[in-house]
């Protein structure tokens, strides 16, 4: 399965990020979770890979980490094989843009979170 979650929360350190990512790594690894967490420091957008149960359980804890500010699940599919085999929760800094862009798209964020981007999306398709 494949989830992915996003939330929004005070700029965190370095320090922090790592601390957060270290405990993350050693519960994901115990519950065969694999995954990214692409962040702007501010912004997480997270993919997980695991068995359905386990992501459940995780994404439980997730919900109720009052380190969110906005925390939901975007998208579930079942994925015929995990794209981060290798990785109990790699760390990605570098796509600040793309989480920026789908933070925009679920209307999390700075933003005004009422925005209907789904009406202007789904015009330009249409032209
Ligand atoms: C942005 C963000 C991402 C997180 N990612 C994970 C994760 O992948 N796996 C995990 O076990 N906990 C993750 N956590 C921490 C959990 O919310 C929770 O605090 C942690 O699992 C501790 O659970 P415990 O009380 O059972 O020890 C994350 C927290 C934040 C704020």
């Amino acid at each position: 399965m494949l989830c992915c979650s996003l939330s929004v929360q005070e700029p965190m350190s370095t320090t922090s990020l790592s601390v957060l990512v270290g405990i993350a790594e050693g519960h994901n690894k115990a519950n065969n979770i694999t995954g990214v967490l692409m962040t702007d420091r501010s912004t997480f957008v997270h993919v997980l890979e695991g068995a359905s149960d386990h992501l459940d359980a995780l994404i439980v804890k997730l919900s109720r980490d009052r380190r969110h500010k906005a925390f939901r699940v975007i998208a579930r599919r079942a994925v015929s094989e995990r794209q981060y085999n290798e990785w109990s929760l790699m760390l990605d800094l570098t796509h600040t843009t793309d989480v920026q862009w789908i933070a925009s798209v679920v209307n999390i964020g700075d933003g005004d979170e009422r925005t209907s981007w789904h009406g202007s999306n789904s015009s330009a398709e249409v032209a």
